[in-house]
């Protein structure tokens, strides 16, 4: 029977919810509608992320409890880097997926639903460049913001990474084809775009640029906002950052992952910047930008990291500031050059630095939340909040910020921020003055 309803999860990164939201709407244009859960859909598509162990582990582990009580199960699709990475094996590791497909073969998924209806088990991970962005239908919704993405893929080989290897080549979308997207978001209702990449800061399209792009795309009437995410520090260009003190409409907010503190440790990891050309970049945004906030990604317990690497890293959590910031626990992934390093690191080791490190962040997140008490601003209002009459919104440095408001997603209102926590902040509405 040719199934009805769907229901997406995404796993990982925003790349991943995006893929997730064109997939929908591809589904619902062949006339399926989305159902509430996974419960009382007739296709579910785990949209997976490969870049940690465990993530791989939970999508095996949640594709086994679709089974349902009378011993059915709905037709499932194991989507993602996950299935780019495992293929045909994700078959032999599960016998309930019915369908394999890789993160640049989305448009074939209807077809592949059918041929799945009609018995088959079909797999598809090739990678051909940009197909997929064709076959999606024109966007006719769009959250308050909305992720576009821009790049997809990784030329760096970093030595723990797997994205190289599930997400193919750098490859950059046109520019008209962007445009055109990013106005049809806005007509749909998006007062925000986040452009997305793996390095969505390398993206160039016939000799234009990442910062020609945001130039262009802030020229587009009702949107407020732009923010990109994530930049690899090599590709941060005097470009982009003077546009980051020249275009109003770009956020103050940076996410550009260092991983160590140690140039050691970013020589055996691969990653062509060191502690000292980091820090330069980060100290030229901030004369372009004195109020960017800069977030980060960390890895601890990378193979051979000494007591003193892991001490750099926290020198340099301080060093920078953080807004915020991730950080992970190394994790071996096949294939990849690290994997197979001498001197891993015991696991013990690793839980005791990524705790260390994390209350490292933490204080940094709160001294820069704390520096934004009785600051006036806007917050770009998202969702309801948990109590009545409150709702969630986004500060232009992307704190979560609570407040109570009549005012509905979508609207930008004026806020003055009246306390801090770790990971949030309140904010108080104020009245426009009576024009
Ligand atoms: N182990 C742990 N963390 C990793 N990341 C990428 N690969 C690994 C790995 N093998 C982290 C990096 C990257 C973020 C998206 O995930 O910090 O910036
Ligand atoms: Fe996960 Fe990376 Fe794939 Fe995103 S690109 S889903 S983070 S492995």
């Amino acid at each position: 029977m040719n199934p009805k309803t769907f229901k997406i999860k995404s796993f990982g990164c925003q790349m991943n919810v995006y893929d997730g939201e064109r997939m929908a709407e591809l589904l619902g244009a062949q006339g399926m509608s989305a159902a509430a859960g996974t419960d009382d859909a007739d296709l579910v598509v785990f949209n997976t992320c490969h870049i940690r162990e465990k993530a791989a582990e939970k999508a095996y582990s949640d594709v086994g409890r679709l089974r349902r009580e009378d011993g059915s199960k709905p037709l499932i699709a194991l989507a993602g880097c996950v299935a780019q990475a495992e293929g045909a094996e994700a078959k032999r590791r599960s016998s309930m997926i019915d369908i394999v497909v890789g993160p640049q073969a989305y448009h074939r998924l209807p077809e592949m639903v059918a041929e799945a209806v009609r018995g088959a088990r079909p797999v598809d991970t090739d990678m051909p460049a940009i197909a997929k962005f064709d076959a999606f239908p024109e966007r006719r919704r769009a959250n308050p913001s909305a992720f576009l993405t821009v790049q997809e893929g990784c030329d760096k080989f970093c030595t723990y990474c797997v994205v190289p290897y599930t997400r193919g080549a750098e490859i950059s979308r046109p520019w008209n084809d962007i445009v055109a997207e990013a106005h049809a978001l806005v007509a749909a209702g998006a007062r925000e775009i986040v452009l997305l990449g793996q390095n969505v800061n390398a993206w160039t399209h016939d000799g234009r640029d990442f910062a020609d792009l945001i130039r262009a795309l802030a020229t587009i009437d009702g949107l407020a906002r732009i923010r990109y995410t994530t930049s690899h520090p090599a590709d941060m260009t005097d470009a982009l950052i003077a546009a980051h003190g020249e275009v109003e409409k770009l956020m103050p907010y940076l996410h550009l992952p260092v991983q160590s503190g140690s140039n050691r440790v970013l020589k055996a990891m691969n990653r062509s910047h060191s502690v000292e050309t980091y820090l330069a970049t980060i100290e030229k945004m901030r004369a372009a930008r004195p109020d960017i906030a800069v977030s980060g990604d960390f890895i601890v317990g990378f193979p051979g990291e000494t007591e003193a690497d892991f001490d750099a890293t926290l020198q340099i959590v301080d060093a920078v500031r953080y807004a915020s910031a991730y950080s992970f626990k190394y994790s071996a992934r096949p294939g990849t050059p690290a994997a197979s390093m001498e001197d891993q690191i015991p696991r013990t080791v690793m839980d005791d630095r990524l705790q260390r490190l994390q209350a490292r962040i933490t204080e940094n997140q709160m001294s820069f939340n704390r520096s934004k008490i009785g600051v006036d601003t806007q917050v770009l209002i998202e969702r309801k909040g948990r109590h009545e009459g409150q709702m969630i919104g986004r500060s232009p440095w992307l704190q979560s910020v609570h407040v109570e408001t009549a005012a509905q997603p979508g609207e930008i209102i004026d806020v003055t921020l009246v306390a801090a926590g770790p990971n949030s902040m309140t904010g108080a509405a104020r009245q426009k003055a009576a024009a």
